[in-house]
């Protein structure tokens, strides 16, 4: 059966560029898709002085569309400053690649939300975030989104493991609704903290089990 994928497509998928993790990396991201349940991880080398993408790479646990997504997206940005870096689009990736199957729009997208997340996450890390929109609720709500549950491979808020939400002078504590000795539990717990501690108001995160 002829798969319907352009010959760049299963090129960048076979000999994907730029796979792998950076040690120590200047920003970095793990997105979850929610069409497909999939993962995306972007790493990022930053030359602070010139605001250029010295280093990246990624890890997929995604289909081929998303492997070979992570591999242009990662090509093209390679070099870059944050600001072009951040205006490559997933029509800009799916038209590199000679085109993506339209139901495979959402794969491409998650790589493309990879690369802007891990931008982001080096502003913040930075202190580069212009708009300084004090922390909310919602805005806890929206990361945590992005914290999978490893037990069922979705989002903590999709699967309401999320019990409660608090921010107040600039603690977020957030409650789980899972025992602390939950195999899972040490890693949920460092995905929150990676996720919400880099606002810049935010000073503690406290996550808190239900026992
Ligand atoms: Fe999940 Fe492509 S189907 S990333």
């Amino acid at each position: 059966m002829p798969l319907p994928y352009s010959e760049k497509v299963m090129e960048h998928f076979r000999n994907p560029r730029n796979v792998g993790r950076i040690e120590d990396p200047d920003g970095k991201s793990v997105e979850g898709s929610p069409a497909c349940g999939d993962m995306v991880a972007v790493y990022l080398k930053v030359d602070g002085d010139t605001q250029r993408i010295v280093d990246i790479k990624f890890e997929s646990y995604g289909c081929a569309s998303n492997i070979a997504t992570g591999s242009i997206i990662t090509e093209l940005a390679k070099g870059k400053t944050l600001e072009e870096a951040k205006a490559i689009s997933w029509q800009q990736a799916s038209e590199a690649l000679g085109g993506l199957p339209p139901i495979k729009t959402h794969c491409s997208v998650l790589a493309v939300d990879g690369l802007r997340a891990a931008i982001q996450n080096y502003e913040e890390r930075h202190g580069l975030v212009r708009e300084r929109v004090p922390t909310t609720v919602e805005e806890v709500r929206r990361r945590l989104k992005h914290v999978m549950n490893p037990v069922v491979g979705l989002d903590l808020v999709r699967t309401k493991l999320v019990q409660a939400i608090e921010v107040t002078d600039g603690t977020v504590r957030i409650a789980v609704d899972l025992p602390t000795d939950h195999q899972f539990a040490n890693t949920i717990r460092a995905d929150i903290v990676e996720k919400i501690e880099p606002l810049w108001d935010v000073e503690r995160v406290l996550v808190t089990f239900s026992d």
